[in-house]
């Protein structure tokens, strides 16, 4: 006798149809198999093997698209793919394609940003900690600044005088508004680590100012992700030009833009809160106009930096259920992807849906919890789901799984990522090859004594 949790209940009666029907690039073919832009999911787990992130190209593009269409009424306005959450190159050359610039937070994004062919000027560096390597990477490639203290403040102006040239920057300040989400997903908190506080920006900014190599173009934020709300993304937006107004007033700095950042959410669920790019937009865009004119502002250039908007529900994780498990309390599918892969669950109590790929039009039947292969009782990629009747050999999609799948993977328990395959109009490639068991030994060696 299986007992159910009362999250489980609560889902009882949801078929894999609720959970497509906001998913257009996704269906079930003749043969009860789960598609995605256009290819058969369970032909994908066979010719590649699992586990096997795989994306929607079409998709990645309308994202983008409906994104930057939502915000169309206002001009000049950016779109900044976050590569931090997916920065695959096949998944960067789209964006770039679209036109998208790109927010990116280490030298190894910049290095995959500039490689898949984003222009410097089109690019900003954000981080709490940068190096002095990378601010001299980031000087050296001529991308936008997001300075996060007065302490950077001394080491940019200092590498950029010894190399002798301009540097676009500006700070990141930190609203102190609460979106809403997941604790460890909040960035622009009082307590949080990132950015400016208000009784610094002043500061921040006059020095800036002070230094002969700077261009000081700009003010950012970002107040977190996943949010499904307006109201936060409202009350930070409206904190930002209240501080641009400031500045304008007692510095006599006249900004060229303002960085929202990115942060809203998607549908991981059917019965989940969201917002869409439309609704934030007409609520945002006439409070920044009037902010605008209120503090006399002139037109000044907004970027966003959506990431798990664009990329989110582009991507699945495919894995093989290879063992299953009665226990007293619940029946356990034995999947060959953890949170070494998708790690989501652990890290944020995250739900992603789960759907048999291969008997994705059967009716729920059963209530399983999908289990990983990791030697941690919190690695569950799905816990007490209906679901038809899951057997070995069972192919599992768990969507929703393109932003910040596998970009937060490790080889933890030694086990070697999985690869990534594009998927476009029905045909399909690998975009990254799976590790090898020989990866596992790359860039190690015994100390000499050994020898
Ligand atoms: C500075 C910055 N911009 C944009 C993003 C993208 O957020 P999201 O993927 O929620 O849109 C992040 C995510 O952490 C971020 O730190």
């Amino acid at each position: 006798m299986v007992r159910l949790s009362d999250g489980a209940r609560s889902k009882e009666g949801r078929c894999v149809r609720d959970v497509l029907e906001y998913r257009p690039h996704m269906g079930i073919n003749s043969e009860g198999h789960l598609t995605m832009g256009g290819a058969d999911l369970v032909e994908l787990a066979e010719r590649y093997g699992t586990p096997l992130y795989v994306y929607d190209e079409q998709r990645i593009r309308e994202r983008y698209r409906e994104f930057r269409r939502a915000f169309s009424s206002y001009s000049p306005l950016d779109v900044y793919y976050a590569c931090k959450a997916n920065s695959a190159l096949a998944v960067l050359r789209v964006l770039r394609e679209e036109g998208a610039g790109a927010d990116i937070v280490s030298e190894g994004e910049l290095f995959l940003a500039l490689r898949a062919g984003f222009e410097g000027e089109r690019i900003i560096f954000t981080g709490n900690c940068k190096t002095d390597r990378e601010l001299e990477a980031a000087v050296e490639a001529g991308v936008t600044v997001n300075l996060d203290s007065l302490d950077e403040v001394e080491r940019l102006a200092r590498i950029a005088g010894e190399r002798g040239e301009e540097v676009r920057v500006c700070f990141r300040v930190n609203p102190e508004v609460s979106p809403e989400t997941h604790p460890h997903l909040a960035t622009g908190l009082r307590e949080s680590k990132f950015g400016l506080h208000e009784n610094l920006v002043v500061e921040g900014y006059r020095r800036a100012l002070e230094c002969e190599h700077f261009r000081v173009a700009g003010i950012h934020m970002h107040i977190g992700s996943q949010i499904t709300s307006t109201s936060p993304f409202l009350a930070a937006a409206a904190r930002l030009f209240d501080i641009a107004g400031r500045l304008k007033r007692e510095l006599g700095l006249e900004l060229e833009f303002a960085d929202l950042g990115g942060g809203i959410g998607i549908r991981y669920t059917p019965e989940q809160r969201y917002i869409t790019p439309v609704q934030l937009a007409e609520e945002m865009l006439p409070l920044i106009e009037r902010k605008l004119e209120e503090h006399d502002l002139g037109r000044m250039r907004l970027i966003f930096e959506p990431g798990r908007y664009i990329v989110g529900d582009a991507g699945v994780l495919l894995t093989r259920v290879h063992t299953v498990k009665q226990t007293p309390f619940r029946f356990f599918a034995g999947c060959d992807a953890g949170f070494n892969l998708l790690l989501r669950p652990a890290m944020y109590g995250a739900h992603h849906e789960v759907v048999v790929a291969n008997r994705a039009g059967a009716p729920p039947e059963k209530v399983v919890s999908f289990a990983g292969n990791l030697c941690e009782s919190g690695d569950l990629l799905a816990r007490d789901r209906h679901v038809p009747e899951v057997r070995r050999g069972d192919v599992i999609a768990v969507l929703d799984a393109g932003a910040y799948g596998f970009a937060m993977s490790s080889q933890y328990n030694s086990r070697p990522r999985c690869a990534e395959v594009m998927v476009s109009s029905g045909r399909a490639e690998v975009i990254r090859q799976a590790e090898s068991l020989e990866d596992l030994l790359d860039k190690q060696r015994l100390p000499s004594w050994f020898e």
